[in-house]
C-alpha cells in the first residue's frame, strides 16, 4: 500500500444532519456507521449480505448528469461508508417517530398489524417511504415490486401489503383493481367471478366485508347469531399522505456535486479507498494498483471481504466518472458505461423497447426479463451491469444474455482502448476473464434485434423473487430472410460449468435447419450430451438442472415458432399445438386480494373492554419508527468488548492444538476465551450432555470452540479468524441413513400402539407401504441470537440482556457455568426479533460462553451472532423419515397403521425427544385409526443439535399421515378429499393415545372451508385447466389439523405474573412470557386490562425478567398466551379483593380514587399470580393419561399452477378456517396463523437446508437459503376465524393459536403433488409416487416425467459422491 496519503473530508448528511468524517475506514458499512458511530439504531442487521432488507435507508443524491435528486434504497449492511461523499441518507429515524408523528408509511404498517416482531419493520418501511417519495401515487404492483429485497419472517406478509395497499391508487377495499370486473366502488355489477373480491362469495358481501373503509357495503351486516367482521382496521384513521412535508435535500450538497470534484482518498487499518473524477486518473490508478477492485455497488466486492475473508487492499471507486455513466444509442446498439446500475439499465432499456420498432427490441426485453427476477431493488439501485460482467460468476444472469447476443465490451488502459466480443472466448475460468489487471470495462455494447431474429432469456431459481439462478440462459436464432431456416443461433447456459458458456456444438449442428419438431428433438439430444455435469458437480441438483437445458430450450422453440407465425413467416411445421401455448407465457402476477373474517365482540360489551376486538401489538408503532429496543440496540457501555465464536470446521474430530497466537495481532485484541476460563461447570444442555466450550472432541461443524474478546466486533471477528486448530478426524455421521445403519440412536425410544395391528391388516382390503423423508426447516428469525452480559463487580452477580424465549434456562446455564447460585443471574427480555422455538434452549449456547467471558474480563461482553454463524452453530427443525405400513378398506377407510419415525438430533439430546414424542401424539392427524404401531427412534448424528421449532415435531409427524392418507385415496381411486372426510374423528372419539376428543370442532371446520373456497367447482374448473394445458398444471388439496395444546412435560404447564399498581394508577405487569412478536405482551394487558377493569392504556409491560417472575417456562408449545393469561387474571383477582372493600365504601369512586385509597390504607397494592394446567400428563408405557388440555384445529383448502417444465409452482388461493376458540384478539390471532401458514410454505415448498457429505452446511444465509418473500404467499388469502366455539380450558374462553395453523400449508404441498399427479397422467403414469418434502422446483420438475426428464437419466447412486447429501 502507499505510504498514508490520506486525510480527505468526508462529507455527507444523515436524516437531514450533516456529518464530517475525518478519519474513516474504508471497511466500515453505512450500516455499522449508523448503529455503532451514531448511535441510530432502527436500521436492523439481518443478514449482512443484502439478502433480507432489514437495513434498507434511502440514498439520495443530487445527479449532476442528469441534473436531477434521485431517491433509492440501498442495503446498509453493503453499502461502504466512504462511498457517501455528497449524498443524504434517510434512516427510519429521520421520516417520523412516536413522540411527534408517525409517516404515514410507518402508521400505516403498525395499524394494519404489518409489524409482529418488528426487526423487519423499519427496512420495509424504508421500501416504501423511498417508493412515494419517488412515486407518491403508485400502483399496486410498484408496492410490491417495491419489496423484491425485503423478508419478513412473522407476519405471512398480508397485512403489509394491504396496509399499504391504502397507498395504491388503483386498488379498491378488498384488493381487486378498481375498474375490474364488478368492484363494489366502481359501481359495476358482480359478474363471473363473484365481484371484487375475486369470488369470495362465501363470506358476507362481495368483498368478505372487507370493511376498510367505513363506505364498505357489508359494514354491520348481521346474520342470525353472531355478527361477522373483518375489520381487522379502520383505514379512515390514517393520516392523509403529504408529499409536500417531506424533508428537502440538502441544498449544500446540491451546489457542491455541481462543482468540479477532486479525487478523494481514505486510507483505513488495512484498505486504502480511491475516489477518481476522471477517466484519466482511473486509468492511471489502475495502471499503479493492478490487483484494485472496482467498486460500484460493492454487492460483489462486500460479500467478498466479509464472508469469504478476502482482503482488497486498494478500492478504486469510479462511480462519479462520466464515461463510466453514459449511455449512447449507436447505429448498432446502445451502449452503457460500466458503472450504470442495473436500475437505469433497466429504465434505459424500457424506454427502447417503449420507443423502438418490436423486432429491433428482442434482446432489450430479454434483459428485462432478467432484471426483473435480478436480486432485489436495493441491489439494482446499486449494483452495476460491469460489476456483474466482471464478476464472470457462472450464474450471472446478465452475462448469457449478453453471450448470446454478442454483446461488445469496450476495455480501456493506459495503453489505450480495445473492443472484445462477449463470446465463448470472454470467460477464461472460474470468476476469470481475458481482462488484464490493469483494464478497465468501461462500456458494453447491447445491439438491436434484427428482423427474423429472436431472443429470449429464462432463469430459474429456488424463489422467483430475489434469487441466483440455478440456471439461467440467453437464446437467440436469426432466421435466413423470410424463412425458418437458421442463420446464426447462439444458446448460451449459465449455471452449467464453472463459466457462462455456449453450447458450440449445438448451435453447430442447427444452423441451415428448419426450424421444426425434427430440430427441436436434435437439438435437445444435443444439449442433453453438451451440457453434461459430472453427477458430483458443485450445487447439486444434476438431473434438474440438465432438465432445464432443455425445457428452456423447449420454450424457446415454442416462442419462436408462435412468433414466426404471427410475422407471417412461412414455415415447413406445424403451429404451436393449443395446449402448449401456456408453456411460452412468462410469469405474471395476478393481483392480490383477501378476506379475514372474525367474530366480533358480543352487543353490548363495554367499549374499553379491549377482550375479542383486533388491538394492535402494542410495541407496533416503535417497531415501526424504529424506536423499539432489540438487544443489540441496548447502548454500549463502558469499556464493553465485542466476543466472536471460534467453532469447529469439522463434524467429528478430536482437538490436538488451538493455537490464538496470531489472534492477538490483531489490532484491538483482549483475549481469548476457552475451556479452562469456565468457573463452573463446563458441562451444559438440556440432557446435560453440552461443554460451554468443546475440550478434546468436537462433534459438528460449528460446534463451540473458544470466543475472541476484542474492543469492536471488526478486530474479534479478524481475530477470531486468526485462531488455528488443528484437528484429528474421526468418521463422521450426518445422514439419517447412516445413523440407521451405525444404530447411533439416543437412548429414549419411544412407542405409542393401540388395539391389534396384525389383525387390522388381515381385515384390511389393501395394505400400502411408503416412505417419506421432510427436510429440516432453519428458523431464520430476523434478529439473530444476541447476549450482552454486563458484569455487577460483586459476589458473582451478572446481568444478562439476551434475546430468548427461556430466561429460566439462560440464567440456570449461565450460573452454572460460572458456578455462582441463579441468585446472582438476572435474565432480563425487552423483546425479542423473532424466535419460532429457536431462542428456547439453543440460546444459551452463546449466553453461557458470554458470560464467561464477562466473567473473565470484569468487562461488559456483546455478541449478537453474524447470520452465516447462526445458521452454522444454532441448529433447527429436525429432518425427519418416516416409513408407514397402512391397511385399509375399498372406500378409504383406514383399518392399521404401522410406523417408523426417525428425526435426526443432530450432536446432543436437547429437546428432541420432546420433538419426537410430539410427532408420535401427531401421527393420526385428525383421523380416526383404531389400530396403530409406532416408534419412534432419535439419531444422533455430527450435525448442530436439533431442536424447537413452531409446531414441534407436530408438523413432522402430521405430515407423514397425510403421505399415506394421499396414497391411500389413489389406491381406491376416490377423490382425496371423500377419504380424509371418512377418516376423520367424530366428537367422542378416542386418539391413539386414548384421549377423548370433546368439543370437536373439527368436521365445521371442515364443511366451512370446502363451502367457502367453492371446493368442487373450481375442482372442475381445475380438471378442465389440466385438459387444456399440457405443460401448466393446477391442483388443489384440502388438509385438517388437530394439534394438541400443553407441554408434554407436564411440570412446564406453570406460569406466574407480578402486578405492580402504582399511586397514580398505573399498572406495571410482568408474566413469564417473552414477547417474541407474537403479541402476547398485547394480549395479557387486554386480559389485565379486562380482569382489573382499567383501559389498556394504564397498564404497561416493560419486559421479562428473572427477578420479577422466576422459574419461568419457556415462551414455547402455544400456551403462553393460556398459562400466563390465567396467572395474570389470578394477581389482578388478588388486587381487586384486596380493592373490594374499597370499592365498596366508595361505589362511585374512580379507579385511582380507589387506589389513591388503598394506599393511604396501607393496602398491598403488588400481587403475584400463579397457574398450572391441571390433569395433564401422560404415560407412554401404559398410554394412558392425557397429554393435552385440549385441541386447537383448522382446515385449508389451497391451489397451485405448476410449470412443467422448470418446477416453478405459483400459489393461486387458500382458504383457512381456524378454531381459535373465542379470541383474545382477531387481528393477532389471524397474523399468527398466517404467518404459521407462511412459514410452513417455506417448511413444505421451498426451505432446503444442503450439507456436504462431511457435515458441513453449505446454506449460511439468505443467499442460499430461502425463505418465503413477498411474491410466494397465495395471490387470495382468506382466513377466518370459526365462530361460536368458545374454550373452556383457556383464559376468557380463547385457544392457543402459536404453532397449530403451521401444519394447514401442508395443502400447498399436497395441491403441488395433486397438479404433478395431473402432468404425469399426461406421460402415462398413474402410480403414486414419492415426493419428499420441500416440493422445490427441482423435485417438481423431476417428478414431472416427460421426454426432457428422459433425456437426462440419473447416475448410479453409490457410484460417485454427491456434492450434498439429504440428512
Ligand atoms: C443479495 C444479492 C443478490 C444478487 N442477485 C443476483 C442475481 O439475481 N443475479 C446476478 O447475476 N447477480 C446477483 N448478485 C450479484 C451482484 O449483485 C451483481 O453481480 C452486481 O451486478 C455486481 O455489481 P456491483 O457494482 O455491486 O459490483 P462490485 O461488488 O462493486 O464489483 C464486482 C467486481 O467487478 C469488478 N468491476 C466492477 N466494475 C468494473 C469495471 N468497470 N472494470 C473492471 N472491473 C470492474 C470489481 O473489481 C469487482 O471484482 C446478487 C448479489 C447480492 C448481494
Ligand atoms: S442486513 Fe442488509 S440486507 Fe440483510
Ligand atoms: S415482523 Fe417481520 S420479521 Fe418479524
Amino acid at each position: 500500500m502507499a505510504p498514508n496519503e490520506a486525510g480527505d473530508e468526508l462529507v455527507f448528511f444523515v436524516n437531514g444532519k450533516k456529518v464530517v468524517e475525518k478519519d474513516v475506514d474504508p471497511e466500515t458499512t453505512l450500516l455499522t456507521y449508523l448503529r455503532r458511530k451514531l448511535g441510530l439504531c432502527g436500521t436492523k442487521l439481518g443478514c449482512g449480505e443484502g439478502g433480507c432488507g432489514a437495513c434498507t435507508v434511502m440514498i439520495s443524491k443530487y445527479d449532476p448528469f442528469r441534473k436531477k435528486i434521485l431517491h433509492h434504497t440501498a442495503n446498509a449492511c453493503l453499502f461502504p461508508v466512504c462511498a457517501l461523499h455528497h449524498v443524504a441518507v434517510t434512516t427510519v429515524e429521520g421520516i417520523g417517530n412516536t413522540k411527534s408523528r408517525l409517516h404515514p408509511a410507518q402508521e400505516r404498517i403498525a395499524k394494519s398489524h404489518g409489524s409482529q416482531c418488528g426487526f423487519c419493520t423499519p427496512g420495509i418501511v424504508m421500501s416504501m417511504y423511498t417508493l412515494l417519495r419517488n412515486n407518491p401515487e403508485p400502483r399496486m404492483e410498484d408496492i410490491e415490486d417495491a419489496f423484491q429485497g425485503n423478508l419478513c419472517r412473522c407476519t405471512g406478509y398480508r397485512p403489509i401489503l394491504e396496509g399499504y395497499r391504502t397507498f395504491a391508487k388503483d386498488m379498491n377495499c378488498c384488493g381487486r383493481v378498481a375498474n375490474g370486473t364488478g368492484c363494489c366502488r366502481s359501481g359495476k355489477e358482480n359478474t363471473t367471478n363473484g365481484g371484487c373480491c375475486g369470488g369470495k362469495a362465501n363470506g358476507p358481501g362481495c368483498c368478505g366485508g372487507k370493511a376498510n373503509g367505513p363506505g364498505c357495503c357489508m359494514n354491520g351486516k348481521e346474520d342470525n347469531v353472531t355478527m361477522t367482521s373483518s375489520s381487522l382496521f379502520n383505514s379512515s384513521e390514517f393520516q392523509p399522505l403529504d408529499p409536500t412535508q417531506e424533508p428537502i435535500f440538502p441544498p449544500e450538497l446540491m451546489t457542491q456535486s455541481n462543482k468540479q470534484q477532486k479525487q478523494m482518498r481514505f486510507k483505513g487499518e488495512r484498505v486504502m479507498w480511491i475516489q477518481p473524477t476522471t477517466l484519466n486518473e482511473l486509468v492511471a490508478l489502475k495502471s499503479q494498483y493492478p490487483n484494485a477492485k472496482l467498486v460500484v455497488g460493492n454487492t460483489e466486492v462486500g460479500i467478498e471481504m466479509r464472508l469469504k475473508n478476502l482482503l482488497y487492499p486498494v478500492i478504486i471507486a469510479p462511480a462519479w466518472i462520466p464515461e463510466m455513466n453514459a449511455v449512447q444509442h449507436t447505429e448498432t446498439g446502445i451502449t452503457i458505461g460500466a458503472a450504470c446500475t442495473l436500475k437505469s439499465v433497466e429504465e434505459v432499456m424500457r424506454k427502447a423497447v417503449a420507443d423502438l420498432p418490436p423486432y429491433k427490441t428482442e434482446i432489450f426485453q430479454a434483459v428485462l426479463e432478467q432484471l426483473r427476477w435480478f436480486a432485489g431493488p436495493q441491489i439494482r439501485n446499486v449494483a452495476a451491469i460491469g460489476g456483474n460482467i466482471m464478476t464472470a460468476s457462472p450464474i450471472s444472469d446478465l452475462n448469457p444474455v449478453l453471450m448470446a447476443s454478442g454483446s461488445k465490451l469496450t476495455l480501456v488502459s493506459k495503453e489505450g482502448k480495445r473492443t472484445v466480443t462477449m463470446d465463448e472466448k470472454f470467460f477464461t475460468g472460474y470468476r476469470k476473464t481475458i481482462v488484464k489487471p490493469e483494464e478497465i470495462l468501461l462500456s458494453v455494447e447491447i445491439p438491436y434485434s434484427k428482423k427474423g431474429e429472436y431472443f429470449s432469456a429464462f432463469k430459474q431459481a429456488s424463489r422467483r423473487e430475489d434469487d441466483i439462478a440455478i440456471v439461467t440462459c440467453g437464446l437467440r436464432v436469426l432466421f435466413q430472410d423470410g424463412t425458418s431456416r437458421v442463420e446464426e443461433i447462439k444458446l448460451s447456459y449459465g449455471g452449467m460449468a464453472p463459466t457462462t458458456v455456449l453450447a458450440l456444438k449445438t448451435c453447430k449442428e442447427l444452423i441451415g435447419r428448419d426450424w421444426n419438431e425434427k430440430l427441436l428433438q436434435d437439438a435437445c439430444r444435443l444439449l442433453s450430451s453438451e451440457m453434461d455435469l459430472s453427477p458430483s458437480a458443485p450445487g447439486g441438483m444434476v438431473d434438474f438442472r440438465r432438465t432445464l437445458t432443455l425445457s428452456f430450450f423447449f420454450k424457446f422453440y415454442l416462442t419462436v415458432l408462435q412468433k414466426l407465425s404471427k410475422s407471417g413467416t412461412k414455415t415447413m411445421c406445424e403451429p404451436v399445438p393449443s395446449n402448449y401455448i401456456s408453456a411460452t407465457e412468462l410469469f405474471h402476477k395476478d393481483p392480490i386480494a383477501n378476506a379475514q373474517l372474525f367474530q366480533e365482540v358480543p352487543k353490548g360489551q363495554a367499549v374499553e373492554d379491549m377482550v375479542g376486538r383486533p388491538l394492535v401489538h402494542v410495541s407496533a408503532a416503535k417497531q415501526a419508527s424504529g424506536e423499539a429496543v432489540y438487544c443489540d440496540d441496548i447502548p454500549h457501555h463502558e469499556n464493553e468488548l465485542y466476543l466472536t465464536l471460534v467453532t469447529s470446521t469439522k463434524a467429528h474430530a478430536k482437538i490436538l492444538s488451538v493455537d490464538a497466537s496470531e489472534a492477538q495481532s490483531v489490532p484491538g485484541f483482549v483475549c481469548f476465551v476457552s475451556a479452562k476460563d469456565v468457573p463452573g461447570s463446563n458441562v451444559t444442555g438440556i440432557a446435560n450432555d453440552e461443554t460451554v466450550f468443546a475440550k478434546d472432541v468436537v462433534t459438528c461443524v460449528g460446534h463451540i470452540i473458544g470466543a475472541v474478546l476484542a474492543d469492536t466486533q471488526e478486530h474479534s471477528r479478524r481475530a477470531a479468524k486468526a485462531v488455528k486448530i488443528k484437528y484429528e478426524e474421526l468418521p463422521p455421521i450426518v445422514t439419517i441413513q447412516e445413523a440407521i445403519e451405525k444404530k447411533s440412536f439416543f437412548k429414549d425410544i419411544k412407542r405409542i400402539n393401540k388395539g391389534d395391528v396384525k389383525k387390522g391388516f388381515e381385515e384390511s382390503d389393501h395394505i400400502l407401504e411408503g416412505e417419506m423423508y421432510l427436510g429440516g426447516q432453519e428458523h431464520f428469525y430476523l434478529e439473530t441470537h444476541c447476549t450482552l452480559a454486563v458484569p455487577k463487580g460483586e459476589d458473582g452477580e451478572m446481568e444478562l440482556f439476551v434475546s430468548t424465549q427461556n430466561p429460566m434456562k439462560s440464567q440456570e446455564f449461565a450460573a452454572n457455568a460460572l458456578g455462582v447460585p441463579s441468585n446472582r443471574i438476572v435474565v432480563r427480555v425487552k423483546r425479542m426479533g423473532g424466535g419460532f422455538g429457536g431462542k428456547e434452549t439453543r440460546s444459551t449456547i452463546l449466553t453461557s460462553v458470554v458470560a464467561v467471558a464477562a466473567f473473565k474480563t470484569g468487562h461488559a461482553v456483546r455478541c449478537m451472532l453474524d447470520r452465516d454463524e447462526d445458521m452454522l452453530i444454532s441448529g433447527g427443525r429436525h429432518p425427519f423419515l418416516g416409513r408407514y405400513k397402512v391397511g385399509f378398506m375399498k372406500n378409504g377407510k383406514v383399518k392399521s397403521l404401522e410406523v417408523q419415525y426417525y428425526s435426526n438430533g443432530g450432536n446432543s439430546v436437547d429437546l428432541s425427544h420432546g420433538v419426537m414424542d410430539r410427532a408420535l401424539l401427531h401421527l393420526d392427524n385428525s383421523y380416526n385409526i383404531p389400530n396403530v404401531s409406532s416408534v419412534g427412534i432419535v439419531c444422533k448424528t455430527n450435525l448442530p443439535s436439533n431442536t424447537a421449532f413452531r409446531g414441534f415435531g407436530g408438523p413432522q409427524g402430521m405430515m407423514i399421515a397425510e403421505c399415506w392418507m394421499s396414497d391411500v385415496a389413489r389406491k381406491c381411486g376416490l377423490p382425496p378429499e371423500e377419504v380424509r372426510k371418512l377418516n376423520l374423528y367424530h366428537e367422542g372419539d378416542t386418539t391413539h393415545f386414548n384421549q377423548k376428543l370433546e368439543g370437536f370442532t373439527l368436521r365445521r371446520c371442515w364443511d366451512e372451508c370446502l363451502s367457502s373456497s367453492g371446493y368442487h367447482a373450481r375442482k372442475k374448473l381445475i380438471e378442465e385447466f389440466n385438459k387444456q394445458n399440457r405443460w401448466k398444471k393446477r391442483g388443489m388439496s384440502i388438509i385438517p389439523t388437530k394439534f394438541g395444546i400443553s407441554f408434554t412435560v407436564p411440570f412446564l404447564n406453570q406460569a406466574g405474573a407480578l402486578l405492580h399498581v402504582y399511586t397514580d394508577g398505573s399498572v406495571l405487569l410482568t408474566h413469564g412470557g417473552t414477547e417474541m412478536g407474537q403479541g402476547l405482551h398485547t394480549k395479557m394487558i387486554q386480559v389485565a386490562s379486562r380482569a382489573l377493569g382499567v383501559p389498556t392504556s394504564k397498564i404497561y409491560i416493560s419486559e421479562t425478567s428473572t427477578n420479577t417472575v422466576p422459574n419461568t417456562s419457556p415462551t414455547a408449545a402455544s400456551v403462553s398466551a393460556d398459562i400466563n393469561g390465567m396467572a395474570v387474571y389470578n394477581a389482578c383477582q388478588t388486587i381487586l379483593k384486596r380493592l373490594e372493600p374499597i370499592k365498596q365504601s366508595n361505589p362511585k369512586g374512580s379507579w385511582e380514587d380507589w387506589i389513591k385509597t388503598a394506599y393511604e390504607s396501607c393496602v398491598s397494592l403488588s400481587a403475584t399470580g400463579f397457574y398450572r394446567i391441571p390433569e395433564v400428563g401422560y404415560d407412554f408405557e401404559k398410554n394412558e393419561g392425557k397429554p393435552f388440555s385440549y385441541f386447537s384445529y383448522g382446515v385449508a383448502c389451497s391451489e397451485v399452477e405448476i410449470d412443467c417444465l422448470t418446477g416453478d409452482h405459483k400459489n393461486i388461493r387458500t382458504d383457512i378456517v381456524m378454531d381459535v376458540g373465542t379470541s383474545l384478539n382477531p387481528a393477532i390471532d389471524i397474523g399468527q396463523i398466517e404467518g404459521a401458514f407462511v412459514q410452513g410454505i417455506g417448511l413444505f415448498t421451498m426451505e432446503e437446508l444442503r450439507y456436504s457429505p462431511e457435515g458441513n452446511l453449505y446454506t449460511r444465509g439468505p443467499g442460499m437459503y430461502k425463505i418465503p418473500a413477498f411474491g410466494d404467499i397465495p395471490t387470495e388469502f382468506n382466513v377466518s376465524l370459526l365462530r361460536d366455539c368458545p374454550n373452556s380450558k383457556a383464559v376468557y374462553s380463547s385457544k392457543a393459536v402459536g404453532e397449530p395453523p403451521l401444519f394447514l400449508s401442508a395443502s400447498v404441498f399436497y395441491a403441488i403433488k395433486d397438479a404433478i399427479y395431473s402432468a404425469r397422467k399426461d406421460s402415462g403414469l398413474t402410480e403414486a409416487f414419492r415426493l419428499d418434502s420441500p416440493a422445490t422446483p427441482e423435485r417438481i420438475r423431476n417428478a414431472c416425467v416427460d421426454i426432457f426428464t428422459k433425456m437426462c437419466p440419473s447416475a448410479e447412486p453409490g457410484t460417485f459422491k454427491p456434492w450434498c447429501v439429504r440428512v
